[in-house]
């Protein structure tokens, strides 16, 4: 089986199949990466660029170490140490990296919609790791593997997702991969930090009383603050927010049931979730991060293919 699709620009794009596709490959890879050598031959011939414009730890070496596990040649590029930082474009630095003889990129940008504009421009297979307020479309589909990791199913499944999801490329992606693979989900956090008419325009549930959010569901992807994208104030303070918003320990023991906790990282501890949670026996969080590296060989092994 194939993709549908030649570039990973987000979910949006992904069919149902697509999905299916990614999920049962990366459960394959998983296998691989258990085993005493955990790498394989599959894209000795291709060579992968790692472009990030902004910050990362989890997806950047996510991305080097399951290019690495397939055999790529790998080259990683940091915009803050590179020619960007003396002007120059997305385009040239991309058609010179080209000019090497490389053949995907994967990228993470400030600003959304970057990856689609360099697809338009250059022959590549691009992989978007991280668009702006966009979409982040392997962290949900390693979130997505994950949930069915642990609880089984993605069909009927009941997803609140918790927080910053203004601002939250991760919320977007796993709203449009969710819907598609027929889990229910619920919005909760403050009204400044869900867009208005989210309920309409995505067919989700909107929930401002974090208590009965997390009472509905089963599994909790809780989101981080991002203050770096906030211009304005949203909310009075984080010691605020944590009093309202913030899931610690007690207040999962008060739901008389068991709920998964994950969080896409980087968390902000004694806001969003306590350590108490973050690192307690509910959280799935750093099986997230581990499934990370073969849901992302799974998307380069298919995306390669499609070149071929
Ligand atoms: N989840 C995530 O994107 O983390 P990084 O910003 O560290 O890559």
């Amino acid at each position: 089986m194939k993709l549908s699709t030649k570039h990973l620009l987000g979910i949006k794009d992904l069919t149902r199949d697509d999905i299916q596709l990614i999920l049962s490959t990366a459960e394959q890879f998983k296998e691989v990466l258990q085993r005493p050598v955990k790498k394989v031959p599959s894209l000795r011939d291709v060579t992968i660029v790692n472009l990030f414009y902004e910050n990362s730890t989890r997806t950047r070496m996510s991305f080097e170490l399951a290019e690495k596990r397939l055999s790529a040649d790998v080259l990683n590029f940091a915009a803050t140490t590179s020619s960007a930082a003396k002007g120059e474009t997305l385009l040239d630095t991309v058609n010179n990296i080209l000019s090497m003889k490389v053949d995907m990129v994967v990228m993470r940008h400030s600003a959304s919609g970057a990856p689609h504009f360099l697809a338009k421009h250059i022959p590549a297979a691009i992989v978007n790791a991280g668009d702006g307020i966009n979409e982040h479309p392997t962290q949900a589909l390693l979130d997505a593997f994950s949930m069915k990791e642990k609880l089984g199913k993605l069909e009927g499944l009941k997803v609140a997702i918790i927080g910053d999801i203004m601002h939250s490329r991760v919320a977007l992606s796993n709203m449009y991969l969710l819907k598609k693979m027929g889990a229910e989900i619920t919005i909760a956090g403050p009204p400044t930090l869900i867009p208005k008419y989210i309920e309409q325009a995505l067919d989700v549930r909107v929930e401002y009383n974090l208590k009965k959010a997390l009472q509905w569901c089963d599994v909790a992807n809780v989101l981080r603050i991002q203050l770096e994208r906030q211009n304005q104030p949203l909310f009075s303070s984080l010691r605020e927010y944590n009093l309202v918003y913030g899931i610690n320990r007690k207040l999962l023991e008060s739901l008389g049931k068991e709920i998964v906790i994950m969080h896409p990282g980087p968390i902000n501890r004694g806001v969003e979730l306590d350590s108490d949670v973050a690192d307690g026996p509910f959280s799935i969080i750093l099986n997230q991060v581990e499934n990370g590296v073969a849901v992302r060989m799974a998307v380069l092994y298919l995306l390669a293919n499609e070149q071929g």
